[in-house]
């Protein structure tokens, strides 16, 4: 596993939007597994000037996005379908038939979670996962558990997740608590895997993921294994490396 320091966010958001630039330059029909959340929001907005700049065209890319909550409205400002389109997909030239996001609402979940699994291998799976660390060590929304779940699943969200991500609901009752996830076979299987992370509350699940033991109770520490996983960490969240 490589680590990659930053000094601040800004420095984190270019490396990981010039690797995303590069795998779409050498490959411009990839498929990108793509991740929400405040993290990667610096990211986008890079690759957003890139497109603009006429630097990186992302007409025959494929998308594959992590996880999705259940039970919102994909139109709910905090569903990750918005989420998506709102910082990234309406800024570029992605055909929208391209992107792929779980239906949290569909009515059979576990056939949804099937069928998300299909569409990856019928895509020939993710050349580039771009992956998130949720405090707690989380990657997508596979928490904290006593096994690693396989492939794409219906989650209970953690307690701790829950409250973290209540900063962007009126009230904490509103937050889901179950969502579809990506499994951790599903992410290994990418041929290469970039986790970014940034910011002191994120210092602890950083060193368990790199320098701990490979646990599911540290569901990031799996990407040890990776033949081609490298953390972006800004100085702060690197704190214990
Ligand atoms: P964050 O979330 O980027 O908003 O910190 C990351 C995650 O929970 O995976």
């Amino acid at each position: 596993m490589r680590i990659i320091r930053a000094d601040n966010y800004e420095e984190m958001s270019k490396k990981a939007a010039d690797i995303v630039k590069s795998q779409v330059i050498l490959k411009p029909d990839c498929v990108l597994g793509l991740a929400t959340g405040d993290t990667p929001l610096g990211m986008y907005s890079e690759l957003i000037n890139m497109y603009e700049n006429k630097e990186v065209d992302f007409s025959d890319v494929t998308i594959f996005n992590l996880d999705e909550y259940c039970k919102l409205n994909r139109e709910n400002a905090q569903s990750y379908f918005y989420y998506m389109n709102h910082n990234f997909f309406k800024y570029i030239n992605v055909k929208k038939k391209n992107t792929h996001i779980p239906n949290g609402n569909a009515k059979d979940i576990d056939e949804e979670c099937r069928d998300y699994e299909r569409q990856i291998k019928n895509k020939g799976g993710i050349d580039l996962q771009v992956l998130g660390i949720g405090a707690n060590g989380h990657i997508g929304f596979n928490e904290p558990a006593i096994n690693f779940e396989a492939e794409t699943h219906l989650v209970k969200l953690d307690e701790m997740t829950i409250e973290a991500n209540s900063r962007f609901f009126n009230s904490i009752a509103e937050v889901p608590t179950s969502a579809i996830s990506m499994g951790i076979k599903t992410i290994m299987q990418s041929r290469m895997l970039i986790l970014l992370a940034n910011g002191e509350a994120k210092v602890d699940a950083i060193f368990k993921t790199a320098k701990g033991k490979i646990n599911p109770k540290v569901p990031a520490s799996i990407i040890q294994l990776h033949p081609n996983a490298t953390i972006i960490v800004e100085k702060y969240a690197a704190k214990l490396l």
